[in-house]
């Protein structure tokens, strides 16, 4: 198994996966959404402090100038990190994108970033010319690319079905798909449509904000490696070649979350989490309206 091997050669969050262009991506990242309800950058400070350099942003999160603060006042160079951010569904279109772009630049306080995502395929669920929207947006997208504004580009939240008209038309083929994905909900289908045709995949809610630590298997597997459920939760992701995007807010949890290199799950026990009933599902589903969990 690919995914497998390579992630026996990963050995600290600062080490690298390649992308279909050549660029090396942190085979973990920092997600950041909801990380400045406080109104400060204190904790994406404290996650630099930790270590991390690679944040996952969006427009969306309305905390990107608190994202560029952040690196900013560490005082290390803007190349130590990896920024990511998203182009939401109301900035969709090929001159909406390219402002998106410029705004979230300004606000992040860089002129190039190194990794540009489309945020979800469709504007809303009535439109019935997403696909159209979606090959305009990414246009820009590649045109971003080809300028030098952005490292590399790919989308979220993009099941098979939407991956393939885009693929029909696109110039550059996205170099990432970043979907929900955790044991309970590893999304498989879309995983190996992606992990074959070269698109790295990244995992939001790598678990599931907390909500699967209780399930049997993961409490067997946490007994067994020695780890907790975020650990297993994390290095499920690394072994299945998905980068994994956790969010958290204290120091204890940054290192833990980053301390998954000491245990490799073996293949029954992968078997095992892939095949898990599902539990700990978002609700969220590009074609669907959000559906509320319990
Ligand atoms: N592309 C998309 O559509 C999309 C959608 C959703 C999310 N995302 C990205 O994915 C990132 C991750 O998602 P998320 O933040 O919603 O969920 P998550 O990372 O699955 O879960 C975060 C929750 O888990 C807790 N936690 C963190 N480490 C822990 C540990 N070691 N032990 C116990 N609990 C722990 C955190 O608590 P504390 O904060 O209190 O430590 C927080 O409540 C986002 O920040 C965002 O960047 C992308």
């Amino acid at each position: 198994m690919l995914s497998h091997k390579l992630s026996s050669e990963l050995h600290s969050i600062h080490d690298t996966l390649t992308l279909h262009n050549g660029l090396a991506i942190p085979c973990m990242g920092f997600g950041t959404y909801k990380t400045t309800l406080d109104g400060t950058s204190r904790i994406l400070k404290t996650a630099i402090v930790e270590g991390h350099r690679y944040f996952d942003t969006a427009s969306f999160y309305g905390n990107e100038m608190l994202v560029g603060e952040a690196i900013h006042d560490s005082g290390l160079p803007r190349e130590e990190f990896f920024i990511a951010s998203k182009v939401w569904r109301t900035e969709m279109g090929y001159e909406k994108t390219l402002m998106a772009f410029e705004n979230s630049c300004k606000r992040l306080g860089t002129d190039y970033l190194d990794l540009y995502l489309m945020h979800w395929p469709r504007p809303d669920l009535v439109d019935p010319d997403w696909r159209e929207l979606c090959a305009e947006t990414w246009q820009a997208m590649e045109d971003l690319y080809l300028v030098g504004r952005v490292r590399a580009i790919g989308v979220c939240n993009f099941l098979p079905h939407h991956l393939e008209p885009l693929l029909d038309r696109c110039r550059i083929v996205p170099m990432v798909n970043q979907i929900e994905f955790h044991p309970g909900y590893p999304n498989l289908a879309t995983v190996n449509y992606c992990q074959e045709r070269g698109i790295v995949v990244q995992a939001w809610w790598p678990f599931c904000r907390g909500r699967i630590f209780g399930d049997d298997l993961i409490q067997k597997l946490c007994a067994k490696y020695g780890a907790t459920p975020a650990q297993i939760c994390l290095r499920y992701a690394i072994q299945k070649g998905v980068i994994p995007l956790p969010k958290s807010s204290t120091p204890e949890r940054m290192r833990e979350n980053q301390n998954v290199f000491f245990f490799e799950i073996s293949k029954e026990d992968m078997y095992r989490l892939d095949s898990l009933p599902q539990i700990g599902w978002s609700g969220e589903h590009p074609d669907r309206v959000k559906i509320p969990q319990v």
